[in-house]
């Protein structure tokens, strides 16, 4: 079994979303639980709820624990071959034995961020943090990636300063698409989005997130 957590300080980079649908692509395969330890936000368990409301069963498990004493003994959840969790956007003295819990306990951490100049300060001072200390194998995961050519031209030097600090970072990338941005409140996961073109790209980046996950755990997962 693998516990991954999806960390970032910064607020707004896209952590639920990665979490609600990376989770859906690799139910295809394992069995999945997602937890929602961001009790400030509840961004997943909202989605979680719409989904229920709405009748579309999530494909996987979904438990909302803020509660430090079960998130440090997620590794006993065993009939998972997957648990992501998805985490508060601060590191807030409030929250940090939340955090701490969740990263004593996790194989991978997952760093999402906004492809923009104020991204590397918080992102470098959560690595510094919470990850490094700890010797976690993580990636940087370039996340809400605007399709248009500026955009492309931001990611681009956003991977070449992450790649001089050395920083390790996804192939895949997550595109901004007007699809994630509904998902939220219908309920909806990337397996389920209805169909159109976003649709399918939104997909398409999940599928190759989860297939280079996948390959990073089968060359271990360093
Ligand atoms: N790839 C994407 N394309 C379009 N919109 C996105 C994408 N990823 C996230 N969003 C939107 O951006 C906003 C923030 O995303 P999300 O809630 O996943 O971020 P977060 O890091 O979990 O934030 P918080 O720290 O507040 O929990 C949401 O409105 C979400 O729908
Ligand atoms: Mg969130």
């Amino acid at each position: 079994m693998r516990i991954l957590a999806v960390v970032n300080q910064k607020g707004g980079v896209g952590k639920s979303n990665v979490v609600m649908n990376l989770a859906a692509v690799a139910a295809a395969h394992s069995r999945v639980l997602v937890l929602d330890a961001d009790h400030l936000q509840q961004t997943a368990t909202s989605w979680a709820e719409a989904a229920e409301a709405a009748g579309k069963a999530l494909p996987y498990d979904f438990d909302a624990v803020d509660d430090v004493a079960v998130l440090s003994q997620m590794r006993e959840f065993d009939e998972y071959d997957l648990i992501l969790v998805d985490t508060p956007g601060t590191l807030a003295d409030s929250e940090l034995p939340r955090l701490n819990a969740i990263l004593d306990n996790s194989d991978f951490v997952v760093l999402p961020i906004e492809p923009k100049f104020n991204s590397i300060r918080p992102l470098v001072t959560t690595i510094d943090r919470l990850v490094r200390p700890r010797g976690l194998p993580y990636r940087v995961l370039l996340s809400r990636v605007r399709r248009d050519e500026p955009g492309r031209k931001r990611r681009d030097e956003t991977i070449a300063t992450l790649d001089e600090l050395g920083q390790p970072h996804f192939q895949s990338d997550v595109r901004e698409y007007t699809v994630h941005e509904d998902a939220p409140m219908t309920g909806d996961v990337v397996t389920t989005y209805p169909p159109s073109r976003g649709a399918i790209g939104a997909l398409d980046d999940f599928k190759s997130l989860a297939l280079e996950l996948n390959s990073i755990w089968a060359n271990g997962g360093k």
